[in-house]
């Protein structure tokens, strides 16, 4: 694989430009900064796979610039998907539909289904109206590691394995998109993420969980251990107890809104001073990056109320402390 001098720059012209040449480009969306590349053209779905070292049978999410284009790349759309599209799109709604056969397999891991996304960040839906194709595009990180949110974190983890990143700034929402499909045209979760359960429920008051056994083989956002930080790292209903059992050594904090006077300042993050949790999930995988980097012995993050975007930072949270336990 070619190595390049990954730049950081705010050139959509450029962007556009390398992914019509098979390019992966980093590029910031309102959840996560994907790793984007022309979802036609094999050659560059490749390159993001490689880039990532992404296990191939993981699907890839197609991100389109506007809701007339979801026809072009699924068939048989419930009335339902195009009320969820209609109601939180451009936003961080990613649906699983059947594809159309211009949707390579290599994008579905060879499923009859597609996952499209509306993304919401005006750099990228700039971007997306120069390009007459739409992009693959995982979220930027090494398989397994913590997802990015700025430009600078992808720039980290994937330096010298693609071209460029497109700065969009700090992600707003912080979190990946909420992911749902139809199973004999019942809508089914997929993944949590930073469209909220109870936002979803004025649309679809029964939804259910999709159940791992019935979406085999293996869909990632649904693996038990994932963006993991190197640092081991716990999730723990009372930090204030379990800092005793860690006595001794250099503790990272991430906590909702409580501050320990015992843990130096630098080596704990709050999330939201009054307990916000769209404010904490923004930061959450920021905060993530920030204490892994700092080489402690241990992470301890506080279990968040289970209830709006708190579901799923505890969804991410489980898993990346799951290598751990
Ligand atoms: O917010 C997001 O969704 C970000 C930004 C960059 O758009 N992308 C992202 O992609 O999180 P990734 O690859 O890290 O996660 C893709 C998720 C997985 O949970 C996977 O299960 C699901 O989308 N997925 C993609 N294609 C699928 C398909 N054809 N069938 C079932 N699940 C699929
Ligand atoms: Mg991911």
């Amino acid at each position: 694989m070619a190595t390049y001098n990954t730049e950081i720059g705010s050139d959509i012209k450029k962007a556009a430009a390398l992914l019509a040449s098979d390019e992966v480009v980093g590029i910031p969306t309102e959840t996560v900064y994907g790793l984007a590349g022309n979802t036609l053209r094999e050659q560059a779905i490749h390159r993001i796979f490689a880039a990532k070292q992404r296990p191939l049978y993981n699907p890839l999410i197609v991100h389109v610039k506007a809701l007339s284009e979801i026809e072009k790349y699924a068939y048989n759309i419930p009335a339902l998907a195009y009320q969820l599209f209609e109601r939180f799109s451009p936003g961080p709604l990613t649906l699983i539909l059947p594809k159309r056969d211009l949707i390579p397999e290599l994008i579905t891991a060879g499923k009859p289904d597609v996952a499209l996304r509306i993304p919401n960040h005006p750099l990228t839906l700039e971007l997306l109206q120069m390009l007459d194709f739409p992009l693959a595009a995982p979220s930027a990180n090494p398989f397994g590691y913590i997802s990015p949110t700025t430009a600078v974190h992808v720039q980290k983890q994937l330096f010298g394995k693609i071209p460029y990143i497109l700065d969009g700034g700090a992600c707003k929402q912080g979190l990946e998109s909420t992911v749902i499909g139809f199973v004999d045209g019942k809508p089914k979760l997929h993944r949590l993420g930073a469209l909220s359960l109870e936002s979803l429920q004025e649309l679809i008051p029964d939804l259910e969980l999709m159940t791992k056994a019935a979406n085999a083989p293996v869909a990632p956002g649904m693996l038990s251990q994932h963006y993991s930080p190197n640092t081991r790292m716990f999730l723990l209903e009372d930090l204030t107890e379990a800092l005793q059992n860690f006595a001794g050594k250099r503790i990272g904090i991430i906590s909702l809104s409580q501050a320990f006077s015992t843990i130096a300042p630098e080596w704990q993050v709050v999330l939201s001073e009054n307990g916000d949790l769209e404010e904490a999930a923004s930061k959450l995988y920021a905060a993530l990056h920030y204490l892994d980097s700092l080489q402690l012995d241990v992470i301890l993050a506080e279990r968040m109320p289970e209830i709006g975007l708190g579901a799923a930072m505890n969804d991410r949270l489980t898993r990346a402390a799951a290598k751990f336990v």
